[in-house]
């Protein structure tokens, strides 16, 4: 499937530090996702992990030195340069980056890197009173002056048994930054508040009433505003979905505490997308103590939850409020259904899916929405993977934003 990274020139600077090992499984994910990816290494990064290793994950030849011999006519630092779409240095050691802070040219990357019109991703990794130095903050600042990407380390156990900041951020970190390098940044300025998953309204300390909202659909909106600048505040019923990095995550259980959460942030947000299937019944009470087993039948009585997009549709109808996007889970009449609701609800803009359909709905990785805007224009999308779908409806936001 072509994506994003597809036909993607990048190319890959490799310094001297026991991070390698990590930056060689990066050039394999980028390869894999059928990314052109052209490594160039230090002299000091060929000690931890050799080019051969490096050219079998990226398919590719891959430079070391200044003098080699070139397949054109050009120098090998400006046809390499002149090539790129996009110049990720990982791991950049200290030295490195004090090089780069300073435009030296003495080795092939350091010219490169001077030679390069592409947006340059710089992933610092090292020891942490090396990354905490002044010398080192203040050449990362240059850095970042010269318009690079500087992604920060991470805290943990580091290899010189240190523990504290400095390890090279993960693959699922790094994707991010490299994907969010290649998108426009037309969220920049906004921030959105998305929900996500399913509510779970107790009976009693150890059951519960739900849906089979996986919060596949509200992640994968939450992470796609993330690349594309926004900051993403992302409220979230139960999910195994580990949170996209860089989201400012709120954990809730109940539709109450969903309500409770929107409540205290939606004046910050300036779009609001309600993806959770929230329960729409609460039972009237918890039990403190788990009901016990007696043979007979019981009646359990339910009580409506708040509907929280209503209330902040009626709010919006008082003030100038957020932009409201809702979701429609609907097994039938979807598009009356979801007109109905748009203006119910008093929304801008409702997405409909189809929650028996094949490849669609719930827990599945792939789905077909629909979106009726405040105008009433419908516009069916085909089946799109849910990263996929949520750049549409980002797509579409932005528009209605205008
Ligand atoms: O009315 P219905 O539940 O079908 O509407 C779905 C939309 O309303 C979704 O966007 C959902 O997140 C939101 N909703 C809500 N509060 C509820 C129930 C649904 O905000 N109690």
């Amino acid at each position: 499937m072509k994506t994003v990274l597809t036909g993607k020139k990048i190319l890959f600077g490799i310094t001297g530090s026991i991070a390698v090992y990590k930056a060689a499984e990066w050039v394999r994910e980028l390869t894999k996702a059928e990314a052109q990816v052209t490594v160039v290494m230090t002299e000091a990064a060929t000690r931890f992990v050799s080019s051969l290793t490096i050219a079998a994950l990226s398919g590719r030849r891959v430079y070391t030195g200044m003098f080699e011999p070139d397949a054109g006519e050009e120098m090998t630092h400006i046809s390499l340069a002149r090539e790129s779409d996009l110049f990720i240095i990982a791991p950049a050691t200290a030295q490195s980056i004090a090089k780069l802070a300073y435009g030296f040219a003495d080795d092939l990357l350091s010219t490169l890197v001077l030679a390069n019109h592409a947006k340059v991703l710089v992933f610092p990794a090292m020891n942490s009173s090396m990354y905490c130095h002044a010398a080192t903050k203040a050449n990362l600042t240059r850095l970042q002056e010269y318009g690079y990407g500087v992604i920060e380390p991470e805290q943990g156990k580091l290899a010189c048994g240190d523990e504290g900041i400095g390890r090279l951020v993960d693959w699922e970190r790094a994707r991010e930054s490299i994907l969010s390098a290649f998108a426009d940044q037309d969220f920049a300025e906004q921030t959105i508040l998305i929900t996500a998953g399913p509510t779970w309204e107790s009976f009693d300390p150890a059951r519960h009433m739900s849906n089979r909202s996986s919060g596949k659909m509200g992640y994968s909106l939450a992470r796609v505003a993330k690349r594309r600048g926004a900051r993403v505040i992302l409220v979230s019923g139960p999910s195994a979905i580990e949170p996209p990095p860089g989201v400012e995550i709120i954990n809730i259980v109940s539709a109450q505490q969903m309500h409770d959460a929107v409540m205290e942030h939606y004046s910050s947000a300036d779009i609001v997308v309600m993806a959770a299937a929230v329960s729409d019944y609460r039972p009237g009470k918890t039990m403190e103590q788990k009901i016990k087993k007696g043979g007979k039948s019981i009646d359990l009585e339910l009580v409506p939850n708040p509907d929280i997009l209503k209330k902040l549709g009626q709010k919006k109808k008082r003030a100038e409020q957020a932009l409201l996007v809702g979701f429609a889970a609907e097994s039938r009449h979807h598009i009356e259904e979801g007109q109905r609701k748009l203006k119910e609800k008093n929304l801008d803009l409702i997405v409909i899916n189809d929650i028996i359909g094949k490849d669609t709905g719930f827990g599945a990785d792939t789905n077909r929405v629909s979106l009726i805007d405040r105008d009433y224009q419908l516009e069916k999308l085909p089946l799109l993977s849910k990263e996929e779908c949520a750049d549409m409806i980002l797509d579409k936001i932005v528009k209605l934003l205008q």
